[in-house]
C-alpha cells in the first residue's frame, strides 16, 4: 500500500527534494544520511537498509530501525537472500509475502512484505536499498518505481562523491609530492633525502612497513626504512634477481602483490605480511635501488599507490645521485685536503732547510769576507809603502806593477765591502748615521773627483745645481757610497760623450740625478737591474767587472732614508738614474 503522500504529482516533488538533498554534498556518508531522511518522509516501512557491495559481500553502509545497525561484522552473501539476489542480478525484488519467498532470510519474525531495488553506476551495481514492512503487501510498482529513480540518483551522488575524493585525493598527492620534491631537492645528505622519502610515503600509504634498498656492488643493501629495528635495516641484503625487491631491481619493473602466499619468490622476510608493493628507483634507464612497502593485510596497495611511489622514487633517485656525488666530491676534498697538508709540511721543512742553508750560506760569506778584508788592508798598506819608495829605491817596471796590483788590491777590497754591505742589509743590521748634511758642498768636493776621472777617460763632466738646496738629514758616507756607484757605472758603461750630476729642489725632498751617454739598458732589463747579483748586459758588465751588487745596496741605502731611486735608460742613448732623499724640516743647520 502506497502513503498518502506518494501520489503521482508527489513524484516530481521527491525527485526534487532527493536531487536538491543528496547534491548538496560530496561525501558519501552525508548523502546516505539524506537519503534516510527522504526515505522516512516518503515511504511507510519498518526497516530500511542500504547495503553496499564489497567484493563478495554486502555490507551496512545506512539503516533505519536494522538490528543490527553498528555491527561491524555483519554482511549478507551476495547471491544470499532477497538482497543478496538483487545484488547478484542487479534486478529490483517486490515480495508481497515473504513467508512465501525461499530465499528470504528474517532477521526479524515479524517482517511480511519487502522491497528491494539496486543502486548502480554505469551498470555495476554498487549497493542496494531495501524496504520491510511488517504489514502483507505494503509496497507496489509505483513505490518500486519510486526508490527505484532514488537509487538511480544516489548513484549519481555517490559517484559523483566518489570521483570528488579521489580527485582530493590526487590533488593532496601532488602537493604532498610537491612538497617532497622540495625537501629532497635542498639536501645534498643521503640519510637526508632517504628520510624524507619514507615520511613523505608514509603519509599517503597504508603500510607496516617500508625498506629503501640502494644497489651497491651488484647487491641490494637496505639503506633507511620505517617498521623494522636499526640491525633489520643495517643486516638485510639480497641479491639482484632474488625475491620481490631482487626481481624489481633486475627488472626495473614495479611490482604489486596482493597476496603474498601466492607470488612463487617471494623469499619470506617477516611472517607477519600479507600484501607488498616493490618500486624501482631509477637514475634515468639505471636502476639503483628498491622502494619496498608491506602490509600485515591483504590488498593494501592499488595502482595509484603504485604511480605515487613511482613519482617519488623518480625525484628521489635524483637527489640520491646528486647525494652520492656530493659524498663522494667530500670524500675527495677529505683526500685533497690530508694531500695539502702533507705537501705544506713537506713545503714547510723544505723552508726551514732552505732558511738554515740560507743562513749558514750568509754566515760564510760575513765570515770570509771578514776574514779577508783585514789581510787586504795590510797588503794595499804594504803595497803603498813599496810603491812609494819607502822601504828603498824603485825602478819605473817595478813601479808599474806595484800600481796594478794596488788597483787589483782596492777592486778585491770593495768587493769584499759590497759582499758584506749586502749581508748586513739583509739582516738588516745596516747602521746608519742620519745628520743634518749639507748636500751642496758635499757635491760640489765630490765633482772634483768625477771631473778628474772624466777627463782621464775623456769623457766631458758637469755639475748643475739650484740656486740654493736645503739641508737634508743623512749619513754622509752612506751618500757617498750611493754616489760612488752611480758614478762607478756611469763610468764603466760610457765609451764617449760624458758624465752629468744634477741636482734639484722638489716640495718634499732634494733629487740628485746621475746621467750618462753609455750604452743605455733595454726597458726589458731596466725591472731587474735594482736585483742582487743582477748584471744585465753580461758582456758589457763582465768586460766592466763588479759584483752585480752596486744597485741592490744603493736602492736599500736610499730607502732606509726614506727616499726613491729608478732609471731612464735607452739603448745605445745613455742612462739617467736618480734619487731623492727627503728635506729636514728646520732647514737651519
Ligand atoms: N749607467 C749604466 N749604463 C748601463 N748599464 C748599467 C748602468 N748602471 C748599471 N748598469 C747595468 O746594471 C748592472 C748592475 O749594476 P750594479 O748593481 O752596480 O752592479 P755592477 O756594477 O757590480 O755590475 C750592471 O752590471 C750593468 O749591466
Ligand atoms: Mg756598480
Amino acid at each position: 500500500m502506497v502513503s498518502s503522500k506518494t501520489k503521482a504529482d508527489d513524484v516530481f516533488g521527491l525527485l526534487y527534494e532527493t536531487g536538491k538533498a543528496i547534491n548538496s554534498s560530496l561525501d558519501t556518508d552525508t548523502i546516505i544520511r539524506n537519503i534516510l531522511v527522504i526515505v522516512t518522509k516518503h515511504f511507510k516501512f519498518k526497516d530500511f537498509t542500504f547495503l553496499a557491495v564489497d567484493g563478495n559481500k554486502l555490507v551496512l553502509k545506512g539503516a533505519l530501525n536494522h538490528p543490527r545497525w553498528g555491527d561491524k561484522n555483519y554482511f549478507i552473501r551476495i547471491g544470499e537472500g532477497i538482497t543478496g539476489a538483487v545484488a547478484a542480478t542487479g534486478r529490483p525484488l517486490l515480495i508481497r509475502d515473504v513467508r512465501k519467498d525461499k530465499r528470504y532470510i528474517g532477521i526479524r519474525p515479524k517482517m511480511l512484505s519487502e522491497l528491494c531495488v539496486p543502486v548502480k553506476t554505469d551498470g555495476k551495481t554498487i549497493g542496494i536499498f531495501n524496504l520491510e514492512s511488517t504489514k502483507l503487501d505494503a509496497f507496489d510498482d509505483k513505490d518500486l518505481k519510486l526508490l527505484s529513480a532514488l537509487a538511480n540518483q544516489t548513484a549519481v551522488a555517490i559517484k559523483n562523491a566518489n570521483l570528488h575524493k579521489s580527485y582530493a585525493d590526487t590533488v593532496k598527492r601532488l602537493t604532498n609530492l610537491n612538497e617532497s620534491a622540495k625537501a629532497i631537492n635542498s639536501s645534498l645528505q643521503l640519510d637526508n633525502v632517504l628520510n624524507t622519502l619514507l615520511k613523505v610515503s608514509a603519509k599517503e600509504l597504508h603500510y607496516d612497513s617500508i625498506a629503501i634498498l640502494l644497489i651497491k656492488n651488484g647487491r641490494l643493501y637496505a639503506r633507511a626504512g620505517v617498521g623494522f629495528t636499526h640491525e633489520e635495516i643495517v643486516s638485510y641484503t639480497a641479491d639482484i634477481g632474488e625475491g620481490i625487491c631482487g626481481r624489481v631491481a633486475e627488472t626495473g619493473e614495479p611490482l604489486v602483490i596482493n597476496d603474498i602466499s601466492k607470488c612463487g619468490f617471494y623469499i619470506n622476510q617477516s611472517p607477519r605480511t600479507k600484501s607488498e608493493m616493490a618500486v624501482p628507483i631509477k637514475y634515468g634507464k639505471e636502476v639503483i635501488g628498491v622502494y619496498n612497502v608491506e602490509s600485515n593485510s591483504f590488498n593494501s596497495f592499488d595502482q595509484e599507490d603504485m604511480l605515487f611511489v613511482s613519482a617519488l622514487a623518480e625525484q628521489a633517485a635524483i637527489a640520491i645521485r646528486n647525494a652520492e656525488l656530493y659524498a663522494k666530491i667530500e670524500g675527495f676534498s677529505e683526500v685533497l685536503k690530508a694531500k695539502v697538508e702533507e705537501a705544506t709540511s713537506e713545503l714547510k721543512s723544505a723552508n726551514e732547510e732552505l732558511q738554515r742553508l740560507n743562513k749558514a750560506k750568509s754566515d760564510f760569506v760575513s765570515i770570509v769576507s771578514h776574514e779577508l778584508r783585514t789581510p787586504m788592508t795590510s797588503i794595499i798598506g804594504y803595497i803603498d809603502l813599496v810603491k812609494d819608495a819607502q822601504c828603498g829605491p824603485v825602478n819605473e817596471k817595478q813601479k808599474e806593477f806595484l800600481q796594478i796590483a794596488h788597483g787589483e788590491s782596492m777592486r778585491l777590497y770593495r768587493l769584499l765591502k759590497d759582499l758584506l754591505d749586502i749581508q748586513k742589509i739583509e739582516a738588516k743590521k745596516m747602521v746608519y748615521l742620519f745628520k743634518p748634511f749639507g748636500i751642496e758642498p758635499f757635491l760640489r768636493k765630490y765633482s772634483r773627483e768625477v771631473g778628474r776621472e772624466c777627463k782621464a777617460k775623456r769623457l766631458s763632466f758637469s755639475l748643475l745645481l739650484p740656486e740654493k738646496i736645503p739641508v737634508i738629514k743623512a749619513d754622509e758616507d752612506k751618500i757617498r757610497q750611493v754616489m760612488a756607484n752611480l758614478v762607478s757605472n756611469a763610468l764603466k758603461f760610457t765609451k764617449k760623450g760624458g758624465i752629468k750630476i744634477e741636482a734639484a729642489v722638489l716640495p718634499k725632498s732634494v733629487q740628485i740625478s746621475v746621467s750618462d751617454t753609455g750604452i743605455g739598458i733595454s726597458q726589458e732589463n731596466q725591472k731587474l737591474l735594482f736585483e742582487k747579483f743582477s748584471q744585465v748586459n753580461m758582456e758589457a758588465s763582465r768586460e766592466a767587472g763588479g759584483t752585480g751588487l752596486g744597485l741592490a745596496i744603493t736602492k736599500a741605502i736610499v730607502e732606509a732614508h726614506g727616499g726613491r731611486i729608478w732609471v731612464k735608460s735607452e739603448l745605445g742613448k745613455g742612462s739617467t738614474f736618480a734619487f731623492t732623499v727627503a728635506i729636514v724640516k728646520a732647514t737651519n743647520n
